[in-house]
């Protein structure tokens, strides 16, 4: 039970599964989540923390990117909040990456390291079958296709089974943050947040549809009644119009991924290959899950966070903007451009 990620950037790539290391630093004088004193007027001030934390995949190569994201996510919001943070790595934390992640934050931080068997894919993959898949893509230009794909099964990890939320601060946000999402998910008890929202690629997932159709007929008692379906389908379900939330941000209750319905369904998944073959990714599948297996008022778009990822980003149009001090221009955002799949989850609520 693996979840592909696909390596879509520099930085923060990759995936992970069980661990094997587990380190946890606590900072000197440090404020555990809902504890330590608060000013007025920050986004946490009088609220109790949720149950939840800041979690990142990443490389030691990556340093330069995390120290960019962990700097931006406490400057704008967790220097307040005190989250604590978890990394993740398929190597052990080089000293440097622990020294820097520990000093710019004074939440408690925990370094976990993923296993070198488990991300190779599985001994059952035909090799062959998955090299052609990879080469073919290789010819179409598919970015990062030509590497062995890494396996993720992040929610499972010791790291975070303490925790129902996380939240994967990706590079740039432009926006002070007014309020906790993590306590507005909570306490509307949502289990999937976004701010992007586009088309997937479909050579990187040409059988991908026809096995959530299978899935569905066999195990239609995990259909949500009041689900998402128009948002992935226009016509009830034939098709797929690769809509998907883009899960480099993403605010995720994974009391789901770890539910009855989202197991079985990734379990099914898993042993269609399509991880391997193809190249499905994390992102259209956590999209469909959450689209058909919950009901459409738990996916919430955080139109009021302003964020990139390259090459698109999502820029708070409304007062928002001037209220929390964005960075980033209006114009630029993705939101009703032609790639965009905003409205179709926009017409879900008309
Ligand atoms: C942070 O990383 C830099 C390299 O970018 C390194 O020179 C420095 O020693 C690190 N800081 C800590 C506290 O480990
Ligand atoms: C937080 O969530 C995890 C996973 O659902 C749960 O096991 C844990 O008991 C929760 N902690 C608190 C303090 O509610």
């Amino acid at each position: 039970m693996y979840l592909a990620v696909l390596t879509r950037r520099r930085h923060v790539v990759f995936l992970v599964v069980l661990v094997l290391l587990r380190i946890r630093i606590t900072h000197p004088g440090n404020v555990q989540p809902g504890i330590g004193p608060e000013p007025e007027g920050h986004p946490c001030a009088g609220r109790p923390r949720a149950n939840a934390t800041l979690l990142m995949l990443a490389r030691n190569s990556d340093l330069e990117g995390a120290i960019s994201s962990v700097k931006q996510m406490e400057g704008r919001f967790n220097k307040h909040c005190n989250y604590p943070w978890a990394f993740l790595n398929e190597e052990p934390f080089t000293e440097e990456f622990i020294g820097n992640m520990t000093r710019l934050t004074k939440s408690s931080v925990s370094f976990g390291q993923i296993p070198r068997e488990h991300w190779f894919q599985p001994d059952w993959v035909d090799e062959d079958l998955a090299r052609a898949g990879r080469d073919k893509m290789v010819e179409q230009e598919i970015i990062y296709a030509g590497s062995v794909p890494y396996v993720t099964f992040f929610f499972h990890q010791p790291l975070l089974q303490d925790y129902r939320y996380y939240w994967r601060p990706d590079i740039e946000y432009f926006c002070d943050m007014p309020y906790d999402p993590f306590y507005f998910m909570q306490e509307k008890d949502k289990i999937y947040g976004f701010t992007i929202s586009f088309y997937e690629w479909e050579p990187t997932i040409p059988t991908l549809w026809s096995s959530v159709k299978e899935f569905i007929a066999e195990h239609p008692h995990y259909l949500a009644e009041d689900n998402a379906m128009a948002y992935l389908s226009d016509d009830g379900g034939a098709t797929y119009n690769l809509c998907h939330f883009w899960s480099n941000f993403e605010i995720a209750d994974m009391d789901f991924w770890r539910g009855e319905a989202y197991q079985a369904f990734f379990d099914f998944l898993e042993r269609k290959g399509g991880f391997y073959y193809e190249r499905w990714g994390d992102a259209p599948v956590h999209s469909i899950a959450v689209a058909l297996f919950a009901p459409k008022d738990k996916l919430h778009f955080f139109t009021d966070v302003g964020y990139r990822h390259q090459p698109f980003e999502h820029c708070p149009q409304s007062d928002d903007w001037a209220q929390n001090k964005c960075a980033c221009d209006k114009a630029e955002s993705i939101d009703w451009r032609p790639q965009s799949c905003i409205p179709r989850f926009q017409r879900l609520f008309s």
